[in-house]
C-alpha cells in the first residue's frame, strides 16, 4: 500500500507539472534524444517471441482479429490501434508505445487511480475504437501487453522518452475554427478519408484503407482524440499522412481548425459515469462539464482556452 501510494504520488507529480497533457516531459539530459524503436528483427526466436509478434500484428491488424468480421471474435468497430499509433506504435510524436511500460501503473486523473496497462489499453478499446474490453489473461490481452513490454525494455522505469505520445501546441489566441477547418478539410483531407469522413475501405467487409475520421464507426466521444488538443497535436505531427513533427505539413492555426471541424461532427456517444471524479484534474478541453470553472461546454470545446488557462491555473 504505502508503495503504491509514493508510486502514484510520483507518477500524478509528474502529472501535475503539465496539466495539458504535456506527455513529453523528461529530465533534462534525455531531452534532445528522440527515443527509437528496437529493431523487429531482435525479438526472440521463442515462445515469448512469438507472443510479441502477436501483439504487434494486433496493433497493426486489429480489426482482422478483433473487428466486426474479426477472427477471434467481434468487439470493436473495424479500426487499427495503428490508426492512431502510428507504424505499430513506434513513430515519434505519431502517439507511439515506448513509454508505456516505463511508466505504468500510472495514476491517470480521468479514472481518477492508478492504472495498469491492460487497463489503459482497454480505455482504447472501449472509447478510440468503440468497442468492448479483453479479459486481462486472454490471449490478445497478453500478447499486446508483451509486445507494449519489448518496444519499451531499454527506457528505465519511471522515464517518459522524448517523442513518446504526441507533440507540444500551443493554445491557439482565438476559438478554433470548425469553418476555417471545413475548406483545409476539403483540400487537403477528404482525398483519403472521404467527403463523409467515412474514410475507405477495400470492400463491404474488408479492412479500412483510410480510416473514418466521423461518423458511426470512427472513435466515440469519450476517446482521447475526442479532445480538440489531442486532435490538433496527433494531426499537426502526422497528417496528411506522410507529414512527421520534423516535417508538419499542417500550420499549428491549420491543426487546431481542421481539429475544430473533426469533432464539431456526429460519432458515437459514449459516456462514462465514473470519469474525472475530481473535476480540478479535468484538461480544459475536455467538451464536457460539470467543470470547477465559470466557462461553458462550447468554450471548453473549441476555446478560446488562454482565459481558462489563467483563470484556472494561475
Ligand atoms: C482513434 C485513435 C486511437 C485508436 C484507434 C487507439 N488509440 Fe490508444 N490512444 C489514443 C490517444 C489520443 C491516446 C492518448 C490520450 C491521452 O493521453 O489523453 C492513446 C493512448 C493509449 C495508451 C497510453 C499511451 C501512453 O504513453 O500513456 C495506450 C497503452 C493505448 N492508447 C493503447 C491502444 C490500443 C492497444 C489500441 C487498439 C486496441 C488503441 N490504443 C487504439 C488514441 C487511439
Ligand atoms: C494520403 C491519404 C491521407 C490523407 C490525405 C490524410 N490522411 Fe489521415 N490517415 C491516413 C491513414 C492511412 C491513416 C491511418 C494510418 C495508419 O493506420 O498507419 C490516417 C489516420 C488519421 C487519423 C486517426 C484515425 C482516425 O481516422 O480517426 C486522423 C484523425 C486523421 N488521419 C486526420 C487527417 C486529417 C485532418 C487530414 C487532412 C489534414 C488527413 N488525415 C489526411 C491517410 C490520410
Amino acid at each position: 500500500m504505502g508503495a503504491v501510494l509514493v508510486l502514484s504520488s510520483i507518477v500524478f507529480f509528474q502529472y501535475s507539472r503539465t496539466p495539458q497533457g504535456n506527455t513529453n516531459e523528461l529530465p533534462k539530459s534525455d531531452k534532445k534524444k528522440v527515443w527509437v524503436a528496437p529493431d523487429t528483427a531482435s525479438i526472440p526466436k521463442s515462445k515469448e517471441g512469438d507472443r510479441i509478434r502477436y501483439g504487434r500484428d494486433l496493433i497493426v491488424r486489429t480489426s482482422k482479429y478483433l473487428g466486426p468480421q474479426g477472427l477471434v471474435m467481434n468487439i470493436s468497430n473495424g479500426m487499427n490501434c495503428q490508426n492512431c499509433h502510428l507504424e505499430a506504435g513506434t513513430k515519434a510524436f505519431g502517439n507511439n508505445y515506448g513509454s508505456v511500460a516505463s511508466t505504468y501503473p500510472l495514476f491517470r486523473p480521468r479514472s481518477g487511480r492508478l492504472e495498469s496497462i491492460e487497463k489503459r489499453i482497454n480505455d482504447c478499446l472501449e472509447r478510440s475504437l468503440n468497442g468492448k474490453p479483453l479479459d486481462s489473461l486472454s490471449k490478445e490481452m497478453r500478447a499486446i501487453v508483451a509486445y507494449m513490454e519489448w518496444l519499451g525494455h531499454d527506457i528505465p522505469k519511471g522515464h517518459r522518452a522524448m517523442g513518446s505520445g504526441l507533440v507540444e501546441l500551443p493554445w491557439l489566441t482565438r476559438a478554433a475554427d470548425p469553418a476555417r477547418g471545413k475548406s483545409i478539410y476539403i483540400q487537403k483531407c477528404q482525398i483519403c478519408h472521404g467527403n463523409k469522413g467515412e474514410g475507405l475501405k477495400i470492400s463491404i467487409d474488408g479492412p479500412y484503407i483510410y480510416p473514418p475520421m466521423w461518423g458511426e464507426n470512427s472513435f466515440n466521444t469519450a476517446a482521447g482524440l475526442y479532445r480538440i488538443s489531442n486532435l490538433a497535436k496527433y494531426v499537426r505531427a502526422n497528417m496528411p499522412n506522410g507529414a512527421t513533427y520534423e516535417k508538419p505539413i499542417l500550420s499549428e492555426e491549420e491543426s487546431w481548425d481542421i481539429a475544430a471541424y473533426v469533432v464539431s461532427l456526429p460519432r458515437p456517444k459514449k459516456y462514462f459515469r465514473q470519469d474525472w471524479p475530481n473535476i480540478l484534474l479535468k484538461p480544459i478541453d475536455h467538451p464536457f462539464g460539470p467543470y470547477a470553472d465559470k466557462f461553458d461546454e462550447e468554450q471548453h470545446k473549441f476555446g478560446p482556452f488562454i482565459p481558462i488557462a489563467k483563470a484556472t491555473r494561475n
